[in-house]
């Protein structure tokens, strides 16, 4: 298989990976073959790209690294404790433990898995997705600093449930494609605040799970909100938060930007790490992060045109790239492998979104 731009489909690609809505329903199942109509719609939605299987590399997978079960799970879930709060109800917290644990026993599961933020996600609503990838990477992460079950658990509630103080704001405020106003701009900090205030409401959910909420925007240099935390003031959990919270923001589209790269998303983390982010948060999380997830087209330093066919641990950074195309743009015909890990003259200098234009 290999990622293609939505733009770049063409009928009778077949799919392979789901495409499913924020709020958990599957849109296009996997092998799925595309019509016209069905390519017109991803593009509406605003999927960017998707995987498709290529006939010229069976053996290259795409694996999320949440099952599709646990995702589809933990999206609904998301969306009703949203609909719950909004229509001012309590959080049903024994579900949300039981999403929790899916996602820790998922995720521990498959210790070797690469995060790969694959861009089937859509724009409709980008607060679900992202509430259950902040989640993800929190417990990664959390896995990396040996916490024990028990408080993978504190952290992964309050991770999942780190915005829900965005129910209390206006939906203009938050979908607003332009700058905003002081004013909105303190608006939009409260939610931070109402977030920890919901949680701590709840009766079940731990204090200190209610204040990943309240230090989510916190930045150890102290330039963070509400409260201008610094350092080790603000709780572990609030650091490796924060982290997955603007990881996972910057490889997403928002209304004012279009999504960066992973290794473009890699090396601003790495900019701020120590600045606003914890070093050792940001070492560990980078460290399971596939900056060039298989399936990806990139050009090499060489002129050299390849798919991305498997990731190297721990040096993410330089993968394993089949060569599809000599530096002419012609068709290699007989596929070798490089080893990035092996060959460091050679570097990845570009990801190429579209094959299309190589042909
Ligand atoms: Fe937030």
């Amino acid at each position: 298989m290999r990622r293609v731009c939505t733009k770049h489909l063409r009928a009778g690609m077949q799919l392979a990976q789901p495409v499913i809505s924020s709020d958990g329903k599957i849109l296009l199942a996997k092998g799925q073959v595309l019509r016209e109509s069905y390519i017109s719609r991803l593009i509406q939605l605003g999927v960017y790209s998707v995987y498709v299987v290529d006939p010229r590399f069976p053996d290259i997978a795409a694996e999320d690294f949440l099952s599709e079960q646990s995702r589809l799970q933990a999206l609904r879930l998301v969306r009703s404790a949203c609909t719950s709060l909004i229509s001012g109800s309590l959080l049903d917290t024994s579900a949300i433990s039981e999403v929790v644990d899916m996602l820790i026993e998922d995720l521990s599961s498959k210790p070797n898995l690469l995060v790969s933020i694959f861009d089937i996600r859509l724009k409709d609503d980008y607060t679900f997705a992202h509430s259950v990838n902040v989640c993800s990477f929190a417990i990664l992460i959390g896995m990396a600093f040996a916490l024990h079950k028990g408080q993978l658990r504190e952290l992964a509630v309050g991770a999942l449930m780190h915005d829900l103080g965005k129910t209390a704001l206006p939906r203009e405020l938050l979908h607003k494609p332009g700058p905003l106003s002081p004013a909105e701009y303190e608006m939009i900090q409260e939610h931070a605040r109402i977030g920890f205030d919901i949680l701590r409401r709840q009766g079940e959910i731990g204090l200190l799970s209610a204040h990943i909420a309240f230090q989510h925007h916190e930045r150890i240099d102290g330039n963070g909100y509400p409260r201008n935390l610094t350092g080790t003031d603000i709780h572990l959990y609030g650091r490796i938060v924060a982290v997955a919270d603007v990881y996972d923001a910057l490889v997403s589209d928002r209304a004012y930007r279009s999504r960066y790269l992973p290794h473009k998303a890699a090396e601003m983390l790495t900019e701020q790490s120590g600045k606003a982010f914890d070093a050792e948060v940001v070492r560990h999380f980078l460290q399971q992060v596939a900056f060039y997830p298989t399936g990806t087209l990139v050009r090499l330093s060489t002129g050299i045109i390849g798919v991305v066919v498997d990731v190297n641990r721990p040096v993410t950074t330089r993968p394993i790239v089949r060569a599809l195309y000599d530096s002419r743009g012609n068709d290699i015909g007989d596929y070798y492998e490089l080893d990035l890990s092996k060959h460091s003259d050679i570097s990845i200098i570009e990801v190429v979104a579209d094959e299309t234009r190589l042909a």
